[in-house]
């Protein structure tokens, strides 16, 4: 199936600066920042309302047109079909041009009831779901238009949206950037290994898409927006880069949609600039303005907009709602009670997942075998460990107990020879290890055999080699 994520884009280090529109030609426009690394703490109210004359008319032209366009999609039951949680969201962030855009906005009164008619979409995804089954980019749609019509995805009329998304983890990397940057907006909890596996992501941007890559960065930057994992900032820095250097001759990336990904994703990434041309980059999605004003469809419109007027998803966090920064630290240990309050799907049911788990001698791989093992989806590594080696005696294994749990110092009849450097590496792997092209260190397992919980798809590597 064939779906366009929201678009998300924020600024995280200039947040509520101050820019200069400058007319580069009809339509094409180069922000400027003239402060850096301001904090964010500016509500989204406050800041970037562009003010002066040639920004007007720059809104005018493309801004508006694109706007009565969505305005003239909605259907008489005031949604817009697939797209409406897309559109409300741009029409939500808009909200902050109003000034500029006076009487093309929807009233609060028309909003209030685009918003009922997406509630009923969302009741009507829950309600089918067995015959339809929620895809996890529609679900993070929704939940993020929630977060930005300032209601509680984790909340949903006595449910939990963010917890159903959480619960079956996305196989597909685009999915699960999107589904995580949804729960990070709605200030739900994300855990060490949903970041692990954005990092990994990230770590190997040139064997993603470009929409994955973006989107992932986009999490990311929601991530570290909480204090406790600013110390991920600088992981940023080459998926970026790498990012920014795929755009082609033309000014995009591609298509209009990951064009407007990207720049939202890139936006304001002040020590990017060398390597990729903003301007360029919105030169090119206007070129492909519509005569009525519209990007294609409704729904990439929407994400066009959000790109062209600095105004991501990425910012439906910073929303004023009533909420504060500060609630977030009491909702660390919300995950369990969102568990509790998931009504989605079969939660009872104890999915069992199918995983390999490979063994290769000496750096050159001399030896090697592999086994499929089925077990319960949250089993740790450790009991696959103790599996296989009831399945198969070649993976035999002796491990020393320490306090924070099993240390395997033996497997195969080979111990590890600290002396020569000889050890063994756990890997956790996306796809069966390959011997020609062996994994990269960043794909060490991040924790002990005792923490790691087996997912769908996972493949492990005991890999007995030098350091
Ligand atoms: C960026 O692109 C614009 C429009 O295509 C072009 O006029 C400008 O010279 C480019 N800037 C750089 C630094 O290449
Ligand atoms: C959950 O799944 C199990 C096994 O597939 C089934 O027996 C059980 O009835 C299901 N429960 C619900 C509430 O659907
Ligand atoms: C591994 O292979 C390389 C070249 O293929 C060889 O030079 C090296 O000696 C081998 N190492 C071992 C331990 O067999
Ligand atoms: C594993 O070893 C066998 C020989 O024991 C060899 O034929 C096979 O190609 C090896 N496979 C990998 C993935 O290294
Ligand atoms: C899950 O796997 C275990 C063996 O590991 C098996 O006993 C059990 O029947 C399986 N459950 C399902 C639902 O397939
Ligand atoms: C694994 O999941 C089952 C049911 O979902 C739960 O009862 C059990 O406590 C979990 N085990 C671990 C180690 O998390």
């Amino acid at each position: 199936m064939v779906y366009l994520p929201l678009i998300l884009g924020f600024s995280l280090v200039a947040f509520g600066y101050s820019q200069d529109l400058e007319l580069q030609t009809s339509l094409t426009v180069e922000y400027r920042d003239t402060t850096e690394s301001t904090r964010i703490t500016t509500p989204i109210t406050e800041s970037i309302i562009p003010s002066d004359k040639t920004t007007e008319k720059y809104i005018e032209s493309s801004i508006k047109n694109a706007l009565r366009f969505l305005i003239s999609q909605r259907e008489t039951d005031w949604g817009w079909r697939n797209d409406t949680p897309k559109v409300l969201t741009a029409l939500k962030l808009l909200n902050a041009y109003e000034d500029v855009l006076d009487g093309l906005l929807p009233s609060a009164f028309e909003m209030q009831l685009s918003s009922k008619q997406m509630e009923i979409e969302v009741v009507i995804m829950l309600w089918r779901h067995h015959e339809l089954p929620i895809t996890p980019s529609q679900l993070a749609q929704y939940c993020l238009a929630l977060s930005a019509l300032c209601y509680d995805p984790r909340q949903f009329h006595g449910h939990d949206l963010i917890g159903t998304l959480q619960h079956h983890e996305a196989p597909h990397d685009l999915d699960f950037a999107y589904s995580t940057l949804a729960a990070c907006t709605a200030r739900a909890h994300v855990r060490k290994k949903q970041i692990r596996r954005l990092l990994d992501i990230a770590n190997t941007a040139k064997d993603h898409n470009i929409d994955t890559v973006a989107m992932t960065i986009l999490a990311l930057r929601c991530v570290v927006m909480d204090h406790r994992h600013r110390n991920l900032q600088h992981s940023l820095r080459r998926p970026s880069i790498s990012l920014a250097r795929q755009q082609q001759p033309d000014g995009g990336f591609g298509n209009l949609y990951n064009t407007a990904l990207v720049l939202q994703a890139l936006d304001d990434l002040n020590e990017l600039k060398s390597y990729w041309n903003k301007t360029a980059a919105r030169a090119y999605l206007e070129s492909r303005q519509d005569p009525d004003g519209a990007y294609t469809d409704a729904g990439l419109t929407s994400d066009v907009l959000l790109a062209i007027v600095d105004k991501g998803l990425g910012m439906v966090r910073l929303m004023e709602c009533g909420r504060h920064e500060n609630d977030y630290e009491n909702n660390v240990e919300i995950e369990g009670l969102t568990k509790s309050l998931s009504s989605h799907g079969n939660d009872s049911e104890i999915r069992n997942v199918t995983i390999t788990y490979t063994l290769w001698i000496g750096s050159n791989m001399t030896e090697n075998c592999t086994i499929s093992i089925t077990a319960p989806r949250n089993t740790s590594f450790y009991s696959v460990m103790q599996m296989a080696m009831e399945m198969d005696s070649h993976f035999a294994f002796e491990a020393s107990e320490w306090p924070n749990g099993h240390y395997v110092h033996t497997l195969a009849g080979y111990k590890e020879e600290p002396m020569g450097y000889n050890y063994w590496l756990l890997y956790r792997l996306p796809e069966l290890p390959d011997p020609s092209a062996p994994p990269a260190n960043q794909l060490v397992a991040p924790v002990g055999v005792d923490d790691l919980l087996i997912e769908e798809g996972d493949h492990y590597l005991f890999w007995y080699k030098k350091l």
